[in-house]
């Protein structure tokens, strides 16, 4: 399988030699190697991103990659063609690797069983978004060295959140414990069964505090009357964080609502890995291209 669609249904093993992976290119003494040389990849954004497109971009460069950049905004697509048909247009010109962020639920899968070279899921609705998973947990096995009985709280808006199902997914195939905290309208049903709700004052309590973006233009009608009452009730605040214990870490995929899910001098304190885990965006992205190309 060299589609990479979810971290639904990997295994430990899988995701920990991707880990291992990621900490050679980390290492690695130089910007450029010549790994993918000659090899093109299509990096295919139907929805907006910063981190995950540019650190894809970054990368591909380093493993001395091809990169094509496709902008829907710029595209055919604002003519009426389809996601498929463009995959499709971009495969017929020979890429060898797609990287694909999309609105729809589902429509990666049946790409993926049309489209013959490897696709990268990087984000797709509120399915998944496998790398970035992997670049959390890399940041987790990073600071606690093992990932077995680790606890995760994953607090905010998990309903519209791919990044805490991947995350899900991910932590407990290599064992670690994850626990949810969302109010009831950003809570996700389906998720009920395969890890608990808790209490905002319990889930600061974890190893790993993991707070998710409130996802406004995901919402029809707001559920609290402003920010400031989300961030009362659900907000990474400065008194909540005193409780915290001391060896935890905060984490958060960003973009920020700085001042809603998580204060603003919080952001950047001690115990936030928010920058350092976005950088390992890029050693894991290796990984995962290396592994579909070779
Ligand atoms: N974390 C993340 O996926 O950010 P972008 O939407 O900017 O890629």
């Amino acid at each position: 399988e060299k589609h990479l669609l979810g971290t639904k249904g990997m295994t430990a093993q899988e995701i920990t030699s991707i880990l291992d992976r990621a900490a050679y290119w980390e290492q690695y003494p130089v910007k450029l190697s010549n790994h993918l040389q000659g090899r093109f990849v299509a990096n295919m954004f139907f929805e907006n991103s910063t981190r995950t497109r540019f650190s894809f971009e970054v990368a591909e460069k380093r493993l001395g990659a091809e990169v094509l950049n496709f902008a829907a905004a710029v595209s055919s697509v604002q003519k009426g063609e389809s996601i498929y048909d463009t995959v499709k247009t971009l495969e017929s010109m020979g890429i060898d690797a797609g990287v694909i962020r999309m609105k729809p639920n589902g429509l990666l899968a049946e790409l993926a069983q049309k489209i013959k070279v490897p696709l990268i899921n990087a984000g797709d609705g509120n399915n998944e978004h496998p790398t970035q998973a992997l670049l959390d947990l890399y940041t987790m096995r990073k600071q606690f060295g093992d990932l077995r009985g680790l606890n995760v709280s994953i607090i905010g808006d998990v309903r519209h959140s791919r990044v805490a199902r991947s995350n899900l997914w991910a932590l407990q195939a290599v064992g670690a414990k994850v626990s949810f905290c969302a109010p009831e309208s950003m809570q996700a049903p389906e998720l009920a069964a395969h890890a608990p709700y808790i209490k905002m004052d319990e889930a600061v309590k974890a190893d790993v505090v993991m707070m998710l973006r409130v996802q406004l233009e995901r919402h029809e009608e707001s559920v609290f009357k402003s920010t400031e009452e989300y961030r009362e009730a659900y907000g990474l605040t400065v008194k909540r964080e005193a409780t915290m214990a001391s060896h935890a870490i905060i984490m958060h995929p960003a973009p920020i609502n700085r001042d809603v899910e998580i204060d603003d001098v919080l952001v950047e304190c001690g115990r936030s890995k928010i920058f350092e885990q976005m950088s390992h965006g890029v050693p894991i992205r290796m990984a995962v291209i290396e592994r579909a190309l070779n």
